[in-house]
């Protein structure tokens, strides 16, 4: 059988979904096999509007990666040429208020999913071009001061139930590949922004709640970093790593636009009250200091050489252009913001942000 699938996990997520988007864009010999458990973080909208020559090689399959038999049947079914896994619980604050779900998912399931594919790929006689990339984030290394950045080597030190989860399950990964001799790839991306982001992370947030005049929550004193990346650059990192990257090796990916909270947060401010034609400032008032995230870390960055030395990639867009850009589509896909936020966003909001808003 011709082995043209690539699994992806995930992929009705914010990541997993513009990655698709990207690749069935750029490489006309892609067909995507998506898994995805659509959870209140997944949403097929993200999807909804391809071509139809690309939706005819977009396979959506509404399932969860720790549904072992399903993996398995997936596997016979489909030739698999590698597998991209997104799948995950993504949210710190919810780690902390239920950190069972990012074990169960984190940690379960990407086990789950490195036993089939292993399996699937000793069927397949072991060949040399399958990959297992899995994507995961830069909190694995924990917090920096003031100075330095993170590289492939910086040890595991992770701070929430959510990080924790992913250095585990990177530690499986590469288990699978040095115990067994799968051929898998890990990236350890920072902060994405971008289209499609669910509005419980910090810019979709703000953005949302600027537009409906409600405070701009600020865990602490707003000093903390984070290291900014477009999910496309994202997006073509991961396809250079997942078509050109040594099997075995990790690959760090950074926007290398380092901000504070606080100064994300004004800028949205200000680029939102332009477009809305409002006052200068006007927004600002909305900022609301609100008690610290526990446990957090105050600063993540990325030293990206290996990647840039290795394959070449480095981040197209400026920060600024991007951030504008998004507020742009957040602006135009208004629809979408409030078919999202229904349901679980709603209870789970009020119960962690407007309350400690105050
Ligand atoms: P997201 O929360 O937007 O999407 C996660 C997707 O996984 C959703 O579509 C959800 O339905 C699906 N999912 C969750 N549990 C599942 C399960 N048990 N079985 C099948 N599908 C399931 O996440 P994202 O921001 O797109 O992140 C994607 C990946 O990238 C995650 O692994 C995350 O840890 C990693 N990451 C994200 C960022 C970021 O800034 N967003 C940065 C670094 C790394
Ligand atoms: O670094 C990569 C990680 O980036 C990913 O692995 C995670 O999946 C992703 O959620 C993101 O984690 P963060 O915790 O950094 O992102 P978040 O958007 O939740 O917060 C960004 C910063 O903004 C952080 O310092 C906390 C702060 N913040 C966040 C929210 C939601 C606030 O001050 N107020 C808020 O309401």
């Amino acid at each position: 059988m011709q082995r043209k699938y690539i699994l992806i996990t995930g992929g009705a997520g914010f990541i997993g979904a513009n990655f698709i988007r990207e690749v069935l864009k750029r490489r006309s010999d892609w067909h995507v096999l998506n898994l995805d458990a659509l959870t209140y973080a997944g949403n097929l909208a993200n999807l909804a509007d391809l071509p139809p020559e690309q939706q005819a090689r977009h396979h959506f399959v509404h399932g969860d990666i720790r549904d072992g038999a399903l993996l398995t049947r997936l596997f016979k079914e489909y030739a698999c040429r590698g597998v991209i896994h997104f799948a995950a619980e993504s949210h710190v604050d919810r780690s902390i208020t239920g950190p069972q779900a990012f074990v169960d998912t984190n940690v379960g399931g990407t086990c789950t999913l490195l036993q089939a594919a292993l399996a699937a790929w000793q069927e397949q006689g072991r060949p040399a071009d399958f990959r297992f990339h899995h994507v995961s984030t830069d909190e694995v290394y924990g917090s920096l001061g003031p100075d330095g950045a993170f590289s492939e080597t910086s040890p595991y030190d992770p701070s929430s139930p959510y990080s924790a989860s992913k250095a585990a399950s990177d530690h499986f990964v590469r288990a699978y590949g040095r115990t067994y001799g799968l051929p898998i790839l890990i990236t350890n991306c920072s902060n994405n922004y971008g289209p499609y982001q669910f509005p419980e992370k910090l810019i979709p947030l703000v953005i949302d709640n600027i537009l409906a005049g409600k405070s701009l929550p600020v865990y602490g004193d707003g000093s903390n970093v984070r290291d900014w990346l477009y999910v496309l650059d994202h997006c073509q990192a991961l396809l250079q790593v997942f078509e050109k990257g040594r099997p075995g090796q990790t690959y760090n990916i950074g926007g290398g636009a380092e901000r504070t909270t606080l100064e994300i947060v004004r800028e949205l401010c200000r680029i939102v009250d332009a477009r809305q034609g409002r006052e200068p400032g006007s927004s600002e008032s909305l900022i609301a200091f609100v008690t610290d995230r526990p446990g957090h870390d105050f600063r993540y960055a990325i030293d990206a050489d290996k990647i840039k030395n290795e394959l070449g990639w480095q981040p197209a867009h400026a920060f600024s252009d991007a951030l504008a850009a998004t507020v742009t589509w957040y602006l135009e896909h208004q629809e979408w913001v409030a078919g999202v936020k229904s349901g679980d966003y709603r209870q789970w909001l009020e119960l962690n942000y407007d309350r400690r808003a105050g």
